[in-house]
C-alpha cells in the first residue's frame, strides 16, 4: 500500500508503517517502505521479520511512500528479498502482490540488469527503467503502462519514482483499494489499511492503472481516464482492532453473537417462513437447477460441506463439495443446470477463483458467498451474497466460518422455496433455529471457563480426535483444523462411523475423542464410536444438545436447542478449546507460522 500526501505531510513514514501494521494478516514474513521527498529523493527500507522490527526511516520532507509486508512465494523470507524492490540506480522502488509467470523470462531479457533477489518481483523495477531510459520524456505513468503489457500472472503494483510526486498502482487479479482523504490519498490490498484516516474509497477494476497524489487520483483502463466512483466504508475502525482481548482470535470467537446477528439482519421471514438475500437467479433457472457445486479452501470448504447436506434436505438438490484447487467442472453434468457457490471470506483465494474461472468457462452459473466487498471474487460470479461478518484478522478463521454456514443456510432456505422443494412449515423451524442462533452462540461463550478447565486438563495429549456424524462431520474436521492450526498439535477429524476402521489403531489414554453429539449429527450412533474410543482408555469430551445426557463422557457441554444449526454452536466450543489448548502452551495465535490468512497464490 501507500500514501502520497502534500509536501512533508505528517509523518507519511509513520502512516505508511501503520498501515502495514493494519494489514500484516496477509502476511508477515517481512516488510519495507520507501519514502519519496523532492529534496531527499529516494528511500528505501527493509527486512525480514515482522513489521514491528522495521525501522522506518525519517524522512522530513516526504510526500509519499509506499510500503509492503510479505508472505513469501518466490525467494525466502530475507532482507534482500523484501519488498520494496529497485532498479539498478535506485531511482524507482516497486511493491507487488501476485506472482509474474513469466519473470524468468523476463529477466532474461534483462540481461545486463544487476539483480539483487530470488523474487519475481524485482523484474518490474528494472523493466520501468529500461522504459525510463529509452525516453527522458517517459513518465513513469507511462512507464507503468508499457510494463504493465508484458506481465503475464496476477499483481497489484505501486511504484514511485524519484522526481516525480505520484504513486503509480496497476491491478491485475490482486486487489487494490484506493482512499480518498481530504488532503492525501491512500492505496492498499484492504480498506483496513488506511480506514483511519478516510472511509471513501475507490476499488480498482482489474487491469486499471492509477496515478494518486495529494490532490487525487486519476484512474486509467486501455489507456482511458474513467470514473470508478467512490463508496463509503460503514465498517467501525475499531472493529479491525483487538478491543481488549489478548488476541483477535479470542475476540472474533467472542464477536459470533454479534457477527452473526448481522449476517441475519433483515434477511428472515420466520412467520412467513422465508429468506431475502437479495438475488434473483433467472427465470426458469432454479427451477431446472440439477446441481449445486460448492468450491473453496481450508475453513470455508468445511462451510460448504455443512451447507451441501443442507442443499440436499432444504433446497431439494443434489450438492456437492470440491476443495477448490482440485474442481473442474466434470463430465455429465449440463451447465446451464449447475450452480456452482464460491465460498471465500476473502474473496481472494486464488485457488477458489481459479475454480470459479474454471465453472465460467464451462457455462455454468457462478455464485459467491464472502466476506469482503469488492472483492475479486465478486466481480467474477453472476451473483453474491454477503457473510456480513466484518473484518476477521486472526489468521484462523473462527466468525467468518459461523456467518458462513448461516449464510448458506439461507441460501438453502431460499433456493428449496422458490423451487418449491420446501415448505413455508418445514422452513419455519429452520429460521427460527437461525434466529435463535446468536443467543445460542453467547451462551456457549458463558460456559468459557468449563472448556478452558478441559483444554487445561487434557491440552498436553499426544494428538486428539474430532468426530461427528452427518453435520457434525464438517464442524469435527473443523474443530482439528482449528487446533492443529493454533497449538501444532496434531489433531484429526472424521466421519464418526470411520474410527474403527483405522484411527482406532491410534486410540490411546493420551488421545482425548471430541465429538459433536447435537440434532443433525446423529448423536446416539456417534456416542457408540465415542465409547469404542472409550474403552480403549481415551477420555471423552462431548458437545450435547440440551436435555440429552450421555453420563460416561468425561466432559459433557450443552448445546442449547437450535435444530440443524446446533452443530455451528457446538463448534463455538471446538473453537475455545482450540484457544485455550494454544494458550496455555504460548503459541502464536493470531499469526501461526506458516499460514496467511488470505493465500493468493495458487
Ligand atoms: C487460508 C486461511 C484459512 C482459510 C482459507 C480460505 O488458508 O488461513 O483460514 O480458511 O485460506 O480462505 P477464504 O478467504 O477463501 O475463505
Amino acid at each position: 500500500g501507500g500514501a502520497a500526501g502534500d509536501g512533508g505531510f505528517a509523518g507519511v513514514g509513520d502512516i505508511v508503517h501503520e498501515g502495514l501494521r493494519n494489514l500484516e494478516y496477509r502476511g508477515y514474513d517481512s516488510a519495507g517502505v520507501a519514502l519519496v521527498g523532492e529534496a531527499s529523493g529516494l528511500t528505501v527500507a527493509k527486512r525480514s521479520g515482522e513489521v514491528n522490527n522495521l525501522t522506518v526511516p525519517d524522512v522530513p520532507d516526504a510526500s509519499l511512500g509506499v510500503g509492503h509486508t510479505r508472505w513469501s512465494t518466490h525467494g525466502p523470507p530475507t532482507d534482500a528479498n523484501a519488498h520494496p524492490h529497485t532498479d539498478c540506480v535506485g531511482e524507482v522502488a516497486v511493491v507487488h502482490n501476485g506472482i509474474v509467470e513469466n519473470h524468468e523470462a523476463l529477466k532474461r531479457d534483462l540481461a545486463d540488469h544487476e539483480f539483487t533477489s530470488d523474487t519475481d518481483t524485482e523484474v518490474i523495477p528494472h523493466l520501468i527503467e529500461e522504459e525510463l531510459d529509452a525516453d527522458s520524456e517517459t513518465t513513469l505513468l507511462d512507464a507503468v503502462r508499457a510494463v504493465e503489457d508484458r506481465l503475464e500472472g496476477s499483481y497489484a503494483i505501486c511504484a514511485v519514482r524519484e522526481g516525480e510526486d505520484e504513486i503509480v498502482v496497476a491491478r491485475r487479479g490482486s486487489p487494490l483499494v484506493l482512499g480518498r482523504g481530504d488532503d492525501a490519498t491512500f492505496v492498499a490490498s484492504d480498506v483496513t489499511a488506511f480506514l483511519e484516516h478516510t472511509r471513501d474509497v475507490t476499488y480498482l477494476e482489474d487491469g486499471d492503472v492509477a496515478a494518486l497524489s495529494a490532490d487525487g487520483v486519476e484512474v486509467y483502463a486501455d489507456g482511458e481516464s474513467v470514473d470508478r466512483g467512490v463508496e463509503t466504508v460503514t465498517w467501525e475502525a475499531d472493529a479491525a482492532e483487538k478491543g481488549g482481548y489478548d488476541h483477535y482470535m479470542r475476540k472474533e470467537i467472542h464477536e459470533q453473537p454479534e457477527s452473526l446477528r448481522q449476517t441475519i439482519a433483515g434477511r428472515l421471514d420466520v412467520d412467513g417462513g422465508d429468506v431475502d438475500l437479495d438475488v434473483s437467479f433467472p427465470p426458469g433457472f432454479l427451477a431446472d437447477l440439477e446441481e449445486i457445486q460448492i468450491v473453496a479452501c481450508g475453513t470455508s470448504n468445511y462451510a460448504g460441506r455443512y451447507a451441501a447436506q443442507l442443499f440436499e434436505e432444504l433446497s431439494g438438490v443434489r450438492a456437492t463439495v470440491e476443495i477448490a484447487s482440485e474442481y473442474e467442472f466434470g463430465a455429465g453434468r449440463s451447465p446451464d443446470r449447475t450452480l456452482v457457490v464460491a465460498v471465500t471470506q476473502s474473496g481472494e483465494t486464488a485457488d477458489t477463483l481459479g475454480a470459479v474461472r474454471r465453472a465460467n468457462a464451462a457455462g455454468a452459473r457462478t455464485f459467491a458467498v464472502t466476506n469482503t466487498l469488492g472483492s475479486t471474487v465478486t466481480r467474477e460470479v453472476d451473483d453474491t451474497a454477503f457473510i456480513r461478518a466484518g473484518p476477521e484478522i486472526g489468521v484462523a478463521a473462527t466468525k467468518t466460518f459461523a456467518s458462513q454456514v448461516a449464510t448458506l443456510t439461507m441460501l438453502a432456505v431460499a433456493i428449496g422455496r422458490e423451487r418449491g422443494a420446501l415448505a413455508a412449515a418445514d422452513a419455519r423451524p429452520v429460521l427460527e433455529g437461525l434466529r435463535d442462533l446468536p443467543g445460542a452462540v453467547q451462551q456457549v461463550l458463558d460456559a468459557e471457563p468449563t472448556v478452558r478447565e478441559a483444554a487445561t486438563e487434557y491440552g498436553d495429549s499426544e494428538a486428539f480426535f474430532f468426530v461427528g456424524r452427518q453435520l457434525g462431520v464438517p464442524v469435527a474436521l473443523e474443530g482439528a483444523l482449528k487446533l492443529k492450526e493454533i497449538s501444532y498439535d496434531h489433531a484429526e477429524g472424521f466421519a464418526a462411523g470411520e474410527l474403527k476402521h483405522g484411527p482406532l489403531a491410534l486410540v490411546t489414554p493420551d488421545t482425548p475423542v471430541l465429538a459433536v453429539l447435537t440434532d443433525g449429527s446423529r448423536a446416539d450412533e456417534t456416542m457408540n464410536n465415542v465409547t469404542e474410543a472409550q474403552t480403549r482408555g481415551a477420555p471423552a469430551i462431548g458437545c450435547v444438545s440440551a436435555g440429552e445426557e450421555y453420563a460416561t463422557l468425561d466432559v459433557s457441554l450443552p448445546v442449547p436447542d437450535v435444530g440443524l444449526v446446533e452443530p455451528l454452536v457446538a463448534n463455538v466450543y471446538l473453537q475455545l478449546f482450540a484457544y485455550h489448548v494454544a494458550n496455555d502452551k504460548g503459541r502464536s495465535i493470531d499469526k501461526p507460522r506458516n499460514l496467511a490468512k488470505s493465500v493468493t497464490v495458487e
